[in-house]
């Protein structure tokens, strides 16, 4: 299926040119589109005119109708019945509005079926805009894994083209899949405007790359859990329950080149009695992965369906609604967990980190996932960590709590905080607290231990042992860096 032939999707992208960000900013001023952002299009509307920008900005941004005479200027070299017939435009009497939207990702324009300032109304092979989660995708991508350099990836579910065009800009060789014949006319459409290259391969989920591996992976994949009567192909992965996830972990190291990474964002079931963090651990091959799991939020299960509902103008569907609680109920499922993981290949057994990170961070999130992979090469082993030395990351503030006792203040809690990076927060007591306060990078392990032992009147190889899970903690999240 093809929405434009590639000749004439070519000739879109020359009726594009001059629609951008960037040109929007410098022609009706950033307090303009920073208001259109929040929905607020007054200052838009009082400047667009019929001019080039004016039409493109009116049908695109603030999803107005606009003369059809001013649209055939504002389209050529595109027919206005060529641009009409493929659905970008449709016709009005004397006007046209956007048949599609229109996205600006960096210097990309984007086509979808995400209609400007519109919500619901979809149909069931709705071919996604940029979301909130295409964002978040985007944001996490490693820029670089392992010192490899990044040869060829691939995007599993791209939809519009997304996270592949991204990538495709990065210089990277990019396949891209999906079930939908739509969304893939889509992404074909999106290259050639954008002047890139995708190799498209329509099918299930890992089918269409079956025996392919790649230094990059990413997906956002269709990760609702267990729709009723599913079928809405943007968010439904046709599996049961949080399957889609588990059969992406269970397929990531047979994806990855040795070094390579895996990124995709999932939705995991909480299972009365369980931890989550075991039920995802256990969809990963025991050899050859090592994993970061990052749970960003959980809803419950009401509050899961609502959402869900909300998204595709089900709200009004009680009976939808109770069978989807029914579903949740029978398995036992107390709530959804909505996150990340990482994977990248290494040699030797399968390691997971599952961790809960509610918080804001600082962005982008790839340096995030860079930091804690790269910590992760370099083990610190007891040995190891007694000879070296170590400073305290910059960014890292000690902060007390003290409540007033009958000699003055008490402390009775403290805790390190990082102002950078994850923005970790964790609790430390006096001697590591001391310890820590001799970490300029000088002085050795072995010395600084040997010294906190006299204080303390303790036995140096004891001290150690208890201290030593601590510091390797305190390096592997970022508050200690050796030297
Ligand atoms: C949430 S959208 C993501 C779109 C885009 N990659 C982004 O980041 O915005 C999921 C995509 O997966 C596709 N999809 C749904 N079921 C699939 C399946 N079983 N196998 C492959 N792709 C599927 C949908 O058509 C849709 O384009």
């Amino acid at each position: 299926m093809r929405l434009l032939e590639t000749e004439a999707a070519a000739r879109l992208g020359e009726a594009r040119e001059g629609f951008s960000r960037a040109a929007l900013s410098a022609v009706y001023g950033p307090e303009a589109v920073a208001a259109a952002d929040r929905g607020d299009y007054r200052a838009l509307l009082a400047q667009c005119g019929d001019d080039r920008l004016g039409v493109w900005t009116r049908l695109f941004v603030i999803g107005a109708p606009v003369p059809a005479e001013a649209a055939a200027a504002a389209f050529a070299p595109l027919g206005l019945d060529e641009a009409v017939g493929c659905g970008l435009l449709a016709a009005d009497r004397d006007a046209v509005t956007a048949g599609w939207g229109a996205q600006f990702d960096g210097d990309r324009l984007l086509f979808s079926d995400q209609l400007p300032n519109t919500t619901g109304g979809r149909t069931r092979e709705h071919v996604l805009g940029i979301g909130g989660a295409s964002k978040l995708l985007l944001d996490l991508a490693v820029r670089d894994t392992a010192g490899n350099a990044l040869g060829n990836a691939l995007d599993l579910g791209t939809g519009s083209g997304v996270q592949a065009l991204a990538l495709a800009a990065r210089g990277l060789s990019v396949t891209a899949t999906d079930l939908s014949g739509r969304a893939l006319a889509f992404a074909a459409l999106n290259a050639a405007v954008n002047g890139l290259d995708l190799e498209l391969l329509q099918g299930d989920l890992l089918e269409p790359v079956a025996g392919r591996r790649f230094d990059l992976v990413v997906a956002n994949p269709p990760f609702v859990v267990a729709t009723p009567g599913g079928g809405w192909t943007y968010r439904d992965g046709g599996r049961a329950a949080d399957g889609v996830a588990a059969e992406l972990a269970a397929a990531s190291t047979g994806l990855l080149r040795p070094g390579g990474t895996m990124q995709f964002l999932a939705n995991w079931l909480h299972v009365r009695g369980r931890d989550w963090s075991e039920r995802v651990a256990g969809w990963f091959p025991e050899e050859g992965a090592r994993v970061w799991a990052v749970e960003r939020e959980v809803l419950d299960p009401l509050d899961y369906v609502r959402t869900w509902q909300r998204d595709s103008g089900e709200s009004h569907d009680a009976d939808q609604a109770a069978d989807w609680l029914d579903w949740f109920e029978a398995n036992e499922v107390d709530g959804v967990g909505f996150g990340f993981v990482g994977v990248r290949r290494i040699d030797g057994p399968t390691e997971v980190v599952c961790e809960e990170a509610r918080h804001a961070v600082e962005t982008p999130w790839s340096d995030r996932v860079e930091d804690w992979f790269a910590t992760r090469e370099r083990p610190v082993e007891p040995e190891a960590l007694w000879e070296s030395r170590l400073r305290v990351a910059d960014g890292v503030a000690l902060q007390q709590t003290a409540v007033l006792g009958g000699e003055g203040w008490d402390v009775d809690r403290q805790w390190l905080q990082q102002s950078h990076g994850m923005r970790y927060a964790e609790a430390v007591d006096p001697v590591v607290m001391a310890f820590m306060g001799a970490c300029d990078g000088r002085a050795e392990v072995r010395l600084q231990v040997q010294l906190l032992a006299e204080t303390y009147g303790a036995e140096p190889a004891m001290l150690y042992a208890q201290l030593y899970p601590v510091l390797r903690r305190l390096v592997e999240r970022g508050f200690l860096r050796l030297a």
